[in-house]
């Protein structure tokens, strides 16, 4: 029997978690791909207790390094030729660094790496004939005014990390379009989405005198921004692949997230540098 899959990355906690339990209670199989086993056996054990056994598999991710991600794909394709669903979702934002092969830190983790984790699955999901690639996106692109291209090489330059973080949300739309010309006509689906704003651990490098002001902005359950990030994957495919979304509905993002010359560009680059570490 072929049985209906999908794969969310960081559903260890937060949006990803509620994503998770949402695709199980649907009959799909989840496979969580987590830095964590140990973090994740909750989610695990809480999906197996309500749908019971082999409806969900952990794999090892950690999207900061490239060697972690062939190691994940491998696994997967260890037992599986096909994937209906990849939510590209974990994310981080705050810190500040490099990714193992030198990306800075929020581009390298919340994009590149799914970049290559996508690319790297992509005949899973041609396989599928209909699957979809949702990438978990932010509002917060839209403060990205340019894309500089040499400083995705260097260290984490801002000392909040929020200028690096919103680049990477940008990386995240422009990714979706060029996903969605290139393939398709392949029966890949893709869709961005700005989940809303979720009370989950994301904040936690947030000093914590901002926290109270946040939540008086009025934040959203993880349940709920889970809810906003899934729709896409079951939306009408023919009218909306390529979208970005936002509560729920199809919305215009920056002007710089609809240059469908830096879609290309991006894509273009993201391609060399993959294949520089290829297996
Ligand atoms: N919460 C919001 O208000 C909000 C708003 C806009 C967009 N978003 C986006 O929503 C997505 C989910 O965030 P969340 O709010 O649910 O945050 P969260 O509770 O902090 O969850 C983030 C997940 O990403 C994982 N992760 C971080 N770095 C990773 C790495 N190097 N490799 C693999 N996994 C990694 C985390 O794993 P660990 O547990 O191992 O750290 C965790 O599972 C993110 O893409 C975020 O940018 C959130």
């Amino acid at each position: 029997m072929n049985v209906t899959k999908a794969l969310v990355t960081g559903a260890n906690t937060g949006i990803g978690k509620e994503i998770a339990l949402s695709f199980a209670s649907k009959g799909i199989k989840v496979f969580i791909a987590s830095r964590s086993y140990d973090r994740t056996l909750p989610v695990i054990q809480a999906i197996e207790k309500l749908y019971g056994a082999h409806k969900c598999e952990w794999l090892s991710l950690d999207l900061g390094s490239i060697k972690s991600i062939d190691r994940c794909v491998d696994s997967f394709f260890e037992q599986n030729v096909s994937l209906d669903y990849l939510v590209n979702n974990a994310g981080f934002a705050g810190s500040r660094g490099s990714t193992k092969e030198g990306f800075e830190l929020a581009f390298g983790v919340n994009y590149f790496g799914h970049y290559v984790l996508t690319r790297r699955l992509e005949c899973a999901l041609i396989r599928s004939k209909n699957a979809r690639v949702v990438n978990v996106s932010s509002k917060v692109h839209s403060i990205v005014k340019k894309l500089d291209f040499a400083s995705l090489r260097k260290p984490t330059k801002s000392l909040s990390g929020i200028n690096e973080y919103a680049v990477s949300k940008l990386a995240n739309i422009l990714f979706t379009s060029e996903l969605h010309r290139r393939y398709a006509s392949l029966g890949i689906s893709s869709f961005a989405v700005h989940p809303g704003l979720v009370d989950t651990e994301i904040w936690r490098t947030l000093p914590f005198f901002l926290r109270p002001i946040l939540k008086l902005k009025g934040m959203l359950t993880p349940e709920e921004g889970a809810k906003n990030v899934l729709q896409c994957a079951f939306v009408d495919a023919s009218t909306h692949s390529g979208k970005y979304f936002s509560k729920c509905t199809p919305s215009p993002p920056s002007t710089l997230a609809t240059d469908q010359e830096l879609a290309i560009k991006l894509w273009e680059q993201s391609e060399s540098w993959m294949n520089n570490y290829s297996k």
